[in-house]
């Protein structure tokens, strides 16, 4: 069973990758983002404080992931609150054997600790990143598109926080694994990433036919 583990920063580019990989490598998708929006989601409803470990772990615990497909989790503020629930050592623990028994079947993961906590034995790891203000313009468009009111300013600086947040908790903070290809996306256009992906990918399958 093929498992392709993608970490990286918010909007590098790694969703629209992993979507297109799992598409041309006929596996499952998981964007592990989705579960972590959709706990700060159940917290920001029953109005409790993502701060509260106990509370976003009960959250965690009765996600059953017919949550996932609500276009709310898309939005800037559910980010945020994900970020701050996703510290917990006790959310993580609870998404922890969800995630792993959907890469059972052989899929594609993306989200921040694919390759060193949920997946470290996947075939192919990457690590995507780009420049802060060129992710914040990306991610200013998508919200922006849809029909969010939001300036860039505040974009950028709810991504700094963001980032500040996941690479320096305790728990199973960003970071690329040791073996993970890393891939600047800055100076890239979706396709060239996806080709560049492609190539790593068929040089380790290839050899296995
Ligand atoms: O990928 P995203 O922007 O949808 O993720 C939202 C938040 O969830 C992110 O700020 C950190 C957290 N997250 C995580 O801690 N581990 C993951 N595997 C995926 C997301």
């Amino acid at each position: 069973m093929t498992v392709i583990a993608i970490d990286g920063t918010f909007a590098s580019g790694k969703g629209t990758l992993a979507k297109r990989l799992a598409d041309h490598y006929s596996l499952a998708y998981l964007d592990t983002g989705k579960l972590y929006r959709a706990v700060g989601y159940a917290v920001m409803q029953a109005d409790e404080d993502p701060g509260n470990a106990r509370h976003a772990a009960k959250a965690a615990k009765a996600l059953t992931g017919k949550e996932l497909d609500n276009p709310i989790l898309k939005s800037g503020e559910v980010a945020v609150t994900a970020s701050k629930v996703a510290v917990h050592p006790e959310v993580r623990q609870a998404l922890f054997n969800f995630q792993r028994d959907f890469a059972k079947r052989g899929a594609v993961l993306d989200g921040r600790d694919i390759g060193t906590v949920i997946c470290p034995d996947a075939d192919v790891k990457f690590y995507v990143d780009a420049k802060s203000e060129i992710r914040a313009k990306r991610r200013h468009l998508e919200l922006t598109g849809y029909g969010e009111d939001i300036s860039f300013e505040t974009v950028l600086a709810q991504l700094i926080e963001r980032d500040e947040r996941d690479k320096n908790r305790k728990e199973a903070p960003l970071k690329a694994a040791d073996d993970a290809h890393l891939i600047e996306t800055s100076e890239m256009g979706v396709d060239e990433v996806f080709e560049t992906a492609k190539r790593i990918i068929d040089a380790v399958l290839k050899p296995r036919d």
